[in-house]
């Protein structure tokens, strides 16, 4: 149903397809992707205020092997898997983190680079990684998500950025898998099992350690309804599990001229007026609290010049 909500007839495209409408073209067509609050951005360290608020997810459903079916999808963007749909409604939700109410688990999907380019969406302190994962959730409040994308809080995406090394990471086995078996754009298939979503991610008590902000969905219609979180903790891959990927995926549909899937990010887009904030584990650089001590003691300063 996600995938059928994206009405958008516009023609849209990442730049490694064709340059003439790739990511800086879609505010053309979309006037919302030209907006002041677009995802994804530079995630900097020396610039982010620290709120102690932002505490530990509640995590629900997270650590079941949900009953029913899994869809994943090529969209001919990126390959998509729908956790909604036969797994009962709701099931998979988180709460808490500053979170302004429960929201439910919709689909996940990756952005990846290609065998020389890093391919995530957010960077950290300007280092992009070599993949993201989001987790799309909607506000419990709404059922469609037509509804969430009309409110700031409507949507809660979380973000993981992965690693590559030698060490193949088994929990990924069955989505790997199922690459080979949605190879064109509109190949569907149900994965052959479900799994626990909390086994996709870094060891749970990392996860208190995240970046927090206002944003927008990262393709059209780049609606600014998200609440973005992403996490300090990559997920570790194998780099042949990575390369299955960049390898094994297609933008085309069958029959059309073959195009690898690779590069399906978009680039990091101004803040503007927003602030990122980290969570009360997360770390921050050092020089950022340099700043506000040295911004402290200049005042300190000023005023013992003064009286
Ligand atoms: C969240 O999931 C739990 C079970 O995992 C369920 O009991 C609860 O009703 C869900 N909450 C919402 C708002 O869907
Ligand atoms: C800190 O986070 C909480 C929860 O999201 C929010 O209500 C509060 O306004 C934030 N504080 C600041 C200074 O932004
Ligand atoms: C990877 O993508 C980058 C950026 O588009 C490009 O310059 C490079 O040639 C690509 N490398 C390979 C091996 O395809
Ligand atoms: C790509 O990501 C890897 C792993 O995180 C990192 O070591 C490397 O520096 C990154 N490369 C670039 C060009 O950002
Ligand atoms: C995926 O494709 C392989 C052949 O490439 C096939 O053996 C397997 O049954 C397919 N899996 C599903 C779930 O369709
Ligand atoms: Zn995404």
């Amino acid at each position: 149903t996600v995938l059928k909500s994206v009405l958008y007839k516009v023609h849209w495209c990442y730049s490694s397809q064709d340059r003439s409408c790739g990511p800086s073209t879609w505010k053309d067509t979309v006037s919302t992707c030209g907006g002041q609050n677009q995802s994804p951005v530079d995630l900097d360290r020396q610039n982010m205020q620290r709120n102690k608020s932002l505490g530990r997810f509640t995590f629900r459903g997270y650590n079941i092997v949900p009953p029913g079916k899994w869809k994943v999808v090529n969209n001919g963007h990126a390959v998509q898997v729908n956790v909604e749909g036969n797994t009962i409604m709701g099931y998979i939700n988180i709460s808490g983190a500053g979170l302004p109410n429960t929201f439910r688990a919709l689909q996940f999907h990756f952005h990846w680079g290609n065998a020389t380019q890093n391919g995530s969406e957010h960077t950290l302190d300007k280092e992009q990684y070599p993949m993201e994962l989001h987790i799309v959730h909607i506000n419990a409040k709404y059922n469609k998500i037509i509804d969430a994308k009309k409110d700031p809080n409507g949507l809660a995406v979380l973000g993981f950025f992965y690693q590559n090394n030698d060490a193949s990471n088994s929990n990924y086995n069955t989505i790997v898998a199922s690459l080979k078996n949605v190879s064109y754009k509109g190949d569907e298939v149900d994965l052959a099992s479900t799994f626990r979503l909390d086994s996709l991610l870094p060891p749970v008590q990392k996860l208190s350690r995240y970046y927090r902000y206002r944003g927008s969905l990262t393709t059209p219609d780049c609606k600014e309804a998200v609440i973005w979180t992403v996490f300090e903790e990559p997920i570790q891959i194998s780099q042949s599990q990575y390369n299955e990927f960049v390898n094994t995926v297609f933008f085309s549909a069958r029959g059309e001229t073959e195009m690898r899937m690779q590069n399906n990010f978009r680039p990091p887009l101004p803040l503007n007026k927003r602030k990122v904030y980290a969570s009360k584990d997360a770390s921050m650089s050092a020089s950022s609290s340099l700043h506000f001590s040295l911004a402290v003691l200049s005042l300190t300063v000023l005023i013992d010049i003064f009286i």
